[in-house]
Formats: C-alpha cells, sequence, structure tokens
C-alpha cells in the first residue's frame, strides 16, 4: 500500500513562506511509486501551495479545517467548495487542537466528514487519547468512540476517508508513542473500519505525534502504520526532506 506522509502546518506558512519552502523542498524531491507527500496548509496558502506543486506526481495539498455549510453567515470559515476552489482534495477532520483548543465535538466532526465526501475532497479524521485517559486505558474507548461519526457512511464513502491516530499527550512534546503501542491502536482502529465497511485495502491508517526524522523509520517499519502525520518537523525543509526519503524496505 502506498504510505502517506502528511505535513500540517498548523498557522504557519503564509503564502510567502510556503512558497520558499516548496520551493526548497522540490529542487531535491523526486517523487516514489510507493509513498505519497501530503500538505495541510493553512486556508490562505492553500492556493500557492496546490499551484507550486502543480504537474508533480504524488504530492497533494490539503486544508486544515472546513465548516460544513455551503456558505453563509460563518464569519472567519472555510467552505468545502471554497477549499476544493483553492486547490484542496483533502482535509483534516477533528484534530486534537480543534477539539481541544476550538472546542469541536464528535457531532461537528461528523458534519464535517460528510461535507466533505458530499464535495469530493478526501477527510483525514484524527482520533486519539488525552493523557489522563490513557492513565485510565481507555485509550481504545475513546478512539472508538471518535470514529463512530463515520457510522452510516456507505461503502463508497468510507473508502474514501483516511484516519490518523494522533495520541494527544504525543503532540509538540518531543514525547512518541513507542512503535508497538501505536500499533495496537492501528489494529484496532483497522478492525473498526473494517466492521464500519471499509474494504481492508483503502483502511489507511496514519500516526501523529512527535514524529522525527529520527523516528520516522521505526514508526513507519511497523505493518499496521500506513503513514505519519507530522506537525514541527514537517515545518522545515531538510527536516521534512529527511523524514518522506525513509526507506520502507
Ligand atoms: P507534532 O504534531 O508532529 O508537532 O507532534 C502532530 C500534529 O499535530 O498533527
Amino acid at each position: 500500500m502506498t504510505r502517506i506522509f502528511a505535513g500540517n502546518w498548523k498557522m504557519h506558512l503564509g503564502p510567502a513562506a510556503a512558497a520558499a519552502f516548496l520551493d526548497r523542498f522540490l529542487q531535491r524531491y523526486d517523487g516514489s511509486a510507493d509513498r505519497e507527500v501530503w500538505f495541510f496548509a493553512p486556508a490562505v496558502s492553500v492556493m500557492t501551495v496546490a499551484e507550486t506543486v502543480r504537474g508533480r506526481a504524488g504530492i497533494r495539498v490539503g486544508i486544515q479545517n472546513v465548516h460544513w455549510e455551503e456558505q453563509g453567515a460563518f464569519t472567519g470559515e472555510t467552505s468545502v467548495r471554497m477549499a476544493a476552489e483553492a486547490g484542496a482534495t483533502a482535509a483534516l477532520v477533528g484534530h486534537s487542537e480543534r477539539r481541544h483548543v476550538f472546542g469541536e465535538t464528535d457531532a461537528e466532526t461528523g458534519l464535517k466528514v460528510r461535507a466533505l465526501l458530499a464535495g469530493g475532497l478526501i477527510p483525514m479524521l484524527c482520533v486519539g487519547e488525552r493523557l489522563e485517559e490513557r492513565e485510565r486505558e481507555e485509550t481504545l474507548d475513546v478512539v472508538l468512540r471518535q470514529l463512530r461519526v463515520l457510522d452510516g457512511l456507505d461503502a463508497d464513502e468510507i473508502a474514501r476517508v483516511r484516519v490518523a491516530y494522533e495520541p494527544v499527550w504525543a503532540i509538540g512534546t518531543g514525547r512518541n508513542a513507542s512503535p508497538e503501542d501505536a500499533a495496537t491502536v492501528h489494529a484496532a482502529i483497522r478492525a473498526e473500519l473494517v466492521r464500519l465497511g471499509m474494504p481492508v485495502e483503502a483502511a489507511q491508517v496514519l500516526y501523529g505525534g512527535s514524529v522525527k526524522p529520527d523516528n520516522v523509520g521505526s514508526l513507519v517499519a511497523q505493518a499496521e502504520i500506513d503513514g505519519v502525520l507530522v506537525g514541527g518537523a514537517s515545518l522545515d525543509p531538510d527536516s521534512w526532506q529527511r523524514i518522506v526519503a525513509v526507506s520502507l524496505d
């Protein structure tokens, strides 16, 4: 299965900085049939990124958040159609910062997933437990509850969803889940996706949370880990280059 290396730029890299980043990154990126590189750019940079990577095989541009309504009085929000028009073909949904900093609920992530599918974009649904939930051994309960928003999607729809497992305590902390622990959660997520109707070969589950050039190899070496979603280490072209070039043998 093609592995996905996705960068989540968060609130970094406006249009000028994004263009400078890509200029440097693309000079050394040749592409490779066994992997795809995705960029989740800030809304204002999506168009610049999409235009800069146009024609490059294996690179996808996404947005970090959308609203589920088509249009209207929603100050500060971006619709799916607007994101698509700017060149996005994917979107993050339910990132832990959306959930825990901005109070996004499971009901809202469900609406966003459906709006994205209706608009032809790929939703990358992020799930993950907080530290106190992990300590109470509730990791699988939390993750499975967050996946429940996919209930009721038809077979074609669910096959287009991607999932990123991002333990909240691992995001931006320098503390990644051990590859073995992550793989256990990934296996549970994959089983749930299949139960919900996703064909096994379509079930792609990424790991996110303090992925760096020096730990990416041990993570993607796990058969259960189909790619990575990277925040901090995706912002520097050199570190990103080292991550996406990791050996998959
Ligand atoms: P991090 O962020 O790689 O900086 O931990 C990951 C994410 O939030 O997607």
